[in-house]
């Protein structure tokens, strides 16, 4: 089935919400790393949409890099088990560096790449998520930028999949149960 709008139980965060987010986070991490070379590193796949509009809301200069590491795969719930399925192209001695991410569900996949960059010596080492799902913290992390808070509910869009698809969309929505057999 094709048709997007039946697999939607409802609109979670608006196209609106998100950018209006956007800008303020934006402005905080100019704030923070005014005088400082800035790497910001994407977290493949989901965090291609917050990456491409956080670094165009941003006035500072940054570089990019990315990461790919998977703990979900076509299911809804995390193994805990993370993958490197890319590395990072560049050295990150030395250098400052925010991950960023479309969501915090268990908090493993953070966890694990807190500790994975934390050992290449960074100069500094944050984290700015779009989403976090306080109710769903398996471990405890120290999140400096957070979008938004969301209940545990399964939520596709604007970078989020389930079972790959759903990425597209411009906003952030919850799935109707039927869809993952809930
Ligand atoms: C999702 C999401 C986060 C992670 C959060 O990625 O994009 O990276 O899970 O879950 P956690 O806090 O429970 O670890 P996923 O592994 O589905 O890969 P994807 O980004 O390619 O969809
Ligand atoms: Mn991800
Ligand atoms: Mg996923």
């Amino acid at each position: 089935d094709k048709d997007m709008g039946t697999d939607l139980k409802s609109v979670l965060i608006t196209e609106d919400e998100i950018n209006a987010k956007l800008a303020e986070l934006a402005a905080a991490i100019d704030e923070e790393y005014a005088d400082k070379d800035l790497l910001i590193v994407g977290v493949l796949k989901g965090a291609v949409m917050v990456m491409a509009d956080l670094a165009r809301a941003l006035s500072t200069p940054v570089t990019m890099d990315w990461m790919a590491v998977s703990s979900y795969g076509a299911g809804t719930q995390s193994s805990g088990v993370v993958r490197i399925l890319k590395d990072l192209d560049t050295d990150i001695k030395g250098k400052h560096v925010l991950i960023v991410e479309d969501i915090i569900d268990s908090g493993l996949t953070l966890s694990w790449l807190l500790s994975n960059l934390g050992s290449r010596e960074p100069a500094s080492l944050n984290v700015c998520t779009l989403l976090r799902k306080p109710e769903a913290a398996k471990v405890a992390i120290d999140v400096k930028w957070i979008g938004f808070d969301i209940p545990s509910e399964f939520v596709v869009g604007y970078g989020l999949d389930y079972a790959e698809k759903y990425r597209n969309l411009r906003f952030v929505g919850t799935l109707a149960p039927h869809v993952y057999g809930g």
